[in-house]
């Protein structure tokens, strides 16, 4: 065997304003996968991440919810790591970027820049807000589209007709904040003079730690010219200030990539580790990042480049992935795709979705779809009814006839040794990422492991006499064969891993010790390792989706909005999606007539209404309770949906949507039309 390496990885660090969503989980499980199987090749892998703390939507959702950003990053970060350890990925240190070793870092890599001639002062003009006294980033105003006079757009992009501006163009500008209109104001600045690192950077992108499409891309940047970055923000903002510019602070870009550095720091403390092995200049050992292709600017350009000129080594490679689609779309709201992490794990077991994006994951950045039926139909095929099968064919023959004894020898060696052989090809695949091809590898020995025991009718054996040897001899074969599958598949199923190793009785598997095989050893009572999916979990899953989005803010327009103001990659991202003219043409909204207004029970987000559309009458759930009392609604105009597709909710039918505004809570804001509408008026 190789040498033991010493490997740090990380996965991009989840903003501390939501939370975690099965997309997210591509990343940490595709992260966690490879990190668990260098630990099984016996190599020093440490697993580092850390919630990304700072920033104007934390400090502005912070205040919505009326509390200080310090309580809700804590509240959030709790939220987080129970969700990433209840999906067992395994870090060896989860951090915050709102931490003393991070504000001495960022401190640390701005002073460095600075006193080598990369930092400079420039005066820019900014749209500021009044009202809120504070200057607005360009996702927090809206106004109309200059192209299409479409309103209520953001200030970079329009929605309704793909046209992209400069927040200044809109028309009508409005503070996404208060309201008010927003004021240009003069700000100093500093910026980091990142085209002082274009021949590092071109020598370090051709240095083989990029994916061919990530290489293309930075070719695309440097042939555009480097600009320089603007790291510093005005006060109100929630962050480090930067030391010799009291009311500025450090933008979160620029701190949050050194909580990398910050976490592996917390992580040496812990562990007696030393640092500057991993990110000294000279540093031999290898250092990773696991990103999402929308991050890859800053990743490959701004952080390696703040590296390098305050004396840090810079990353043997950036990984980048692609996003996940769930049925072949974005993830969606109302379609019940959106699904957090905590309502996955209510429905359905961590280990299958783990298994489904293994198989589904290769080293390139092409997105990766979620089909449900594939799913279900995949997990229970391969899982259940391929692995897990073996053991359960082979285990209550031994614990009855032989009380849980194996054999002494093997019955087939050959078949053990090409078991064994094909481990480097599966650890192959692991190393490059190529998850997919390791699991149809392994898939393809299960399959032979099957055709084994089929072939060998332990059951036909069983009841025959004076074959009592064979019958041990079978099923022990049969076991050991599950056990080196479970050997290969432990990267990807920790779970169900751990369960087969007390099943067993056996130490921790890892990859030098599968090719030793289990004889004359005593396992313990077979339990079953695994449950098939049930088509009603997901569907469970999919409708408590599509509650959460009423129980948060009762109006997806306006949830979306709100979670789209707070993502500041939704701007940057090539994937985001709009609509057409003709597709938003197609939202039936009319005035309707709430005739009733009732408590659910066993709900506590919703109100069950009865909206008369002139003629007409339509039950809906509205997620506003939170807001509104029933009796005060009834008799009241307001806008609906009226050709949303119906859907079963746990509580009844729901046949169109109620639009309302705000962040939710006692702050959600149903629409009124002016008087003289009527029930039925479609809204234009
Ligand atoms: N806070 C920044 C990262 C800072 S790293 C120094 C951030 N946070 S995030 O919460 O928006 O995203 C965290 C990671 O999850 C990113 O790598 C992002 O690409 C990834 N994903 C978020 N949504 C995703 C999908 N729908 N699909 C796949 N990955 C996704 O970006
Ligand atoms: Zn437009």
């Amino acid at each position: 065997m190789s040498t033991s390496r010493d490997i740090l990885v990380t996965s991009a660090l989840p903003y501390a304003n939501g939370p975690i969503h099965i997309g997210h989980l591509v990343e940490y499980i595709q992260t966690d996968i490879w990190a668990r199987f260098q630990k099984m090749r016996g190599h020093h892998c440490w697993y580092v991440c850390a919630d990304d703390a700072h920033g104007t939507p934390i400090m502005l959702r912070a205040r919505q919810e009326g509390i200080s950003p310090e309580a809700l990053i804590a509240r959030v970060a709790e939220e987080h790591q129970r969700d990433f350890a209840d999906f067992r990925i395994g870090f060896d240190h989860y951090h915050s970027t709102h931490s003393p070793e991070n504000r001495h870092f960022a401190t640390l890599i701005y002073s460095r820049n600075r006193d080598a001639g990369h930092i400079e002062r420039r005066t820019i003009t900014q749209a500021y807000d009044p009202v809120e006294q504070m200057f607005l980033p360009d996702r927090f105003i809206k106004g109309e589209c200059p192209k299409c006079g479409a309103a209520d757009q953001y200030g970079d992009n329009c929605e309704a007709c793909g046209a992209s501006y400069s927040p200044a163009e809109l028309k009508n500008p409005r503070s996404a904040v208060s309201g008010a209109v927003p004021e240009q104001r003069e700000s100093d600045h500093y910026f980091f003079r990142l085209g002082d690192f274009e021949s590092l950077l071109k020598t370090w992108t051709r240095g083989g730690g990029l994916q061919r499409e990530v290489a293309n891309k930075l070719d695309e940047w440097f042939a555009a010219g480097l600009q320089g970055w603007d790291i510093s923000r005005d006060a109100p903002y929630f962050g480090f200030e930067i030391p010799d510019h009291p009311g500025k602070f450090f933008y979160v870009w620029l701190d949050a990539p050194i909580g990398y550095l910050a976490s592996f720091k917390a992580l040496c403390e812990r562990k007696g580790l030393d640092f500057d092995h991993f990110w000294g200049p000279d540093s031999q050992a290898e250092l990773y990042h696991f990103i999402g292709k929308d991050i890859v600017y800053f990743h490959a350009l701004f952080f390696p480049a703040m590296l390098h000129g305050a004396g840090f080594r810079t990353p043997s490679a950036v990984f980048a992935h692609g996003f996940l689609t769930v049925d072949g779309q974005k993830m969606s709201k109302s379609r019940g795709t959106f699904i957090k992490a905590r309502t996955y794990l209510d429905h359905l077991d961590p280990e299958y979705l783990r298994y489904y994006f293994a198989a589904k994951l290769g080293s390139g950045v092409d997105d990766i779809d979620l089909n449900l039926d594939d799913f279900q139909a995949r997990v229970n095929a391969d899982l259940v009814g391929k692995v897990v099968n073996i053991a359960s064919r082979c285990a209550g023959f031994i614990g009855k006839r032989f009380d849980g004894r194996l054999s002494a020898t093997l019955a087939e060696p050959e078949l053990f040794a090409d078991f064994i052989a094909a481990g480097d090809s599966i650890a192959a695949a692991y190393e490059k990422r190529e998850f997919s091809r390791a699991v149809r590898e392994i898939m393809a020995l299960a399959d032979r492991a099957n055709q084994y025991i089929d072939e060998q009718a332990p059951w036909v054996v069983a009841k025959q006499d004076g074959r009592e040897a064979e019958l041990q001899n079978i099923c022990s074969m049969g076991l050991n064969l599950f056990r080196v599958l479970i050997g290969y598949l432990r990267p990807i199923l920790p779970g169900t891993a751990a369960a087969s190793e007390s099943f067993l009785q056996i130490e921790p598997l890892d990859w030098a010790t599968l090719a030793t095989p289990l004889l004359d050893h005593d396992i313990a009572p077979f339990k079953p390792l695994m449950t098939r999916i049930d088509p009603k979990q997901i569907e469970a899953m999919l409708e408590a989706s599509r509650e959460d989005l009423s129980a948060t803010a009762g109006a997806p327009a306006a949830s979306a909005t709100a979670a789209d103001a707070a993502n500041p990659h939704l701007s940057r991202d090539p994937i985001a999606a709009t609509i057409d003219y003709e597709t938003f043409a197609q939202v039936d909204l009319r005035v309707a007539l709430i005739r009733e207004a009732r408590l659910v029970e066993g709900a506590d987000k919703l109100l069950q209404l009865t909206l008369d559309l002139g003629g007409e009458t339509r039950n809906v759930f509205a997620g506003i309770r939170s807001a509104y009392d029933p009796k005060e609604l009834e008799g009241r105009l307001t806008v609906m949906v009226a050709n949303l597709a119906p859907r079963k909710m746990r509580f009844g039918l729901s046949e169109g949507m109620v639009l309302a505004a705000g962040p939710g809570g006692r702050d959600l804001f149903i629409l009124s039309p002016d008087s003289g509408a009527e029930p039925g008026m479609k809204v234009k």
